[in-house]
């Protein structure tokens, strides 16, 4: 059975999922320890120019895609060119890689919040993390549950089931986000996290840190595996997406930047290490809400936040392969979402594995974990982004003109979809390759 195609309910349904869909993991994991690990200050002015200038357009180009075309991913680049489908079918593709790897992450956070009133100043947060997450069974049962909530959302359709995530799950993400960020700024020494937040040093600035700024820049707003691209074509009325395209950067910038400062005050209160890795959110918070008062609370609220991002960009991350199958293969939501369940836990059961049982077995060196996180991130986002801009650049001719009437950004937009943004594209790929 053919399904009717789906539409947002308004533009601020159309707006709030995508914001749902950029603010995730990547706003409140990796940014502040990607941020850690490159100076901090210095990061956050390269990464709030990349963000304002070079990534506006592909996010531009992918969701006038949809918009446009009204159809998902392989058929969107099929009405493009025929030649073009499997380019177009590399989307979903990656959006169920990126999902065995995200929903993991997802079940982790599912343990945080069950084990928020039970951990102790006594435990070794780091034991207990690298322990958990080695386990054959619990997490792998964490897994498939994140994994069904998000796509119990996705069954449920557009309005249905996406909208009302959102609705229910992001404003109780950003009042959360609000206290806890009161929170952190009135603990001692909170002015020395904000410091190394907001102090530049303008020499730490190397080709590696623009790059990893880039990088996240592209993970955090989703683009590069069809998501906006499926969000987009779900636009129905023929609104300007230019506002909306600035809104959804702003928010995401904005709650990335909240999110660091949560977290930076915190972690220099208590004298500890601001660029440990993945680990910061998983260890070194943990640590911190254990010596707080009310810590068992503030841990519980902080990891439902995460919850919260994680949930709504799981979603987006499905209704891409989601789409795709219904579209594709005319058949219901419904047997899509089964389809995708069964496909997802299947590459996510393995990588789950990958920190204990199946820890030896290694692709191209790496755990699966590793490799999935790093093919996606690296190589498989950049390079859908790069083929979505050569084909609006060059095939489409999508011009500056669709979205600006000042002479300055109509030219500025049409040099960086053509050049300067494959160019950076290129750069991150080769770079992603060589390492
Ligand atoms: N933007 C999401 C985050 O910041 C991740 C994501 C990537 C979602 C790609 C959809 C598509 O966590």
């Amino acid at each position: 059975m053919e399904e009717k195609r789906p539409t947002w309910t308004s533009r601020y349904t159309f707006m709030l999922a995508a914001i749902g869909s950029a603010v995730g993991l990547g706003n409140i994991w990796r940014f502040p320890y990607i941020m850690g690990q490159y100076g901090g200050a210095v990061f956050l002015v390269v990464y709030l120019t990349l963000i304002m200038t070079i990534c506006f357009v592909p996010l531009m180009a992918e969701l006038y895609l949809g918009k446009h075309t009204k159809k998902e991913c392989i058929g969107a680049y099929e009405s493009v060119s025929p030649k073009l489908k499997p380019l177009g079918a590399l989307n979903p593709v990656t959006g169920v890689l990126i999902a065995s790897f995200y929903f993991i992450v997802g079940g982790w956070i599912i343990n945080y919040i069950t084990k928020s009133f039970c951990m102790s100043c006594h435990c070794d947060y780091a034991q207990y993390f690298s322990d958990f997450i080695a386990e054959p069974v619990y997490p792998c049962v964490l897994t498939l549950a994140f994994l069904f909530m998000c796509i119990f959302f996705t069954a449920k359709g557009v309005k249905k089931g996406i909208e009302f995530a959102n609705k229910v799950l992001m404003p109780l993400f950003a009042v959360i986000l609000l206290i806890l960020v009161i929170f952190s700024l009135n603990l001692p020494n909170a002015y020395l996290g904000l410091e190394y937040m907001f102090k530049p040093d303008l020499t730490k600035v190397t080709p590696q840190m623009v790059l990893a700024a880039l990088g996240q820049a592209f993970f955090t707003l989703s683009i590069g595996m069809g998501a906006l691209l499926t969000y987009g074509s779900y636009i129905d009325e023929d609104k300007n997406i230019t506002k909306s395209v600035y809104t959804i950067i702003l928010s995401d910038t904005a709650f990335a930047i909240l999110a660091g400062i949560m977290i930076f005050p915190a972690v220099f209160s208590f004298n500890l290490e601001p660029s440990s890795g993945a680990g910061l959110v998983f260890i070194t918070l943990p640590k911190i809400f254990a010596q707080l008062p009310f810590g068992n609370l503030v841990s519980f609220a902080f990891f439902v936040l995460l919850f919260c991002a994680a949930v709504t960009s799981g979603i987006s991350i499905l209704e891409a392969p989601c789409a795709t199958l219904i579209e594709q293969f005319k058949i219901s939501r419904i047997k899509s979402c089964a389809i995708l369940f069964g496909i997802i836990s299947l590459i996510a059961i393995p990588a789950t594995l990958s920190f204990g049982l199946l820890n030896k077995y290694t692709l191209f060196n790496k755990t699966i974990f590793d490799f999935l996180d790093f093919t996606t991130s690296n190589i498989l986002l950049p390079l859908n982004t790069l083929i979505l801009c050569l084909i609006a650049g060059w095939m489409l001719k999508l011009d500056g003109r669709k979205f600006f009437t000042n002479r300055v950004l109509i030219f500025m937009f049409n040099i960086c979809l053509k050049f300067i943004v494959p160019s950076a594209l290129i750069s991150l790929l080769y770079i992603g390759l060589r390492n």
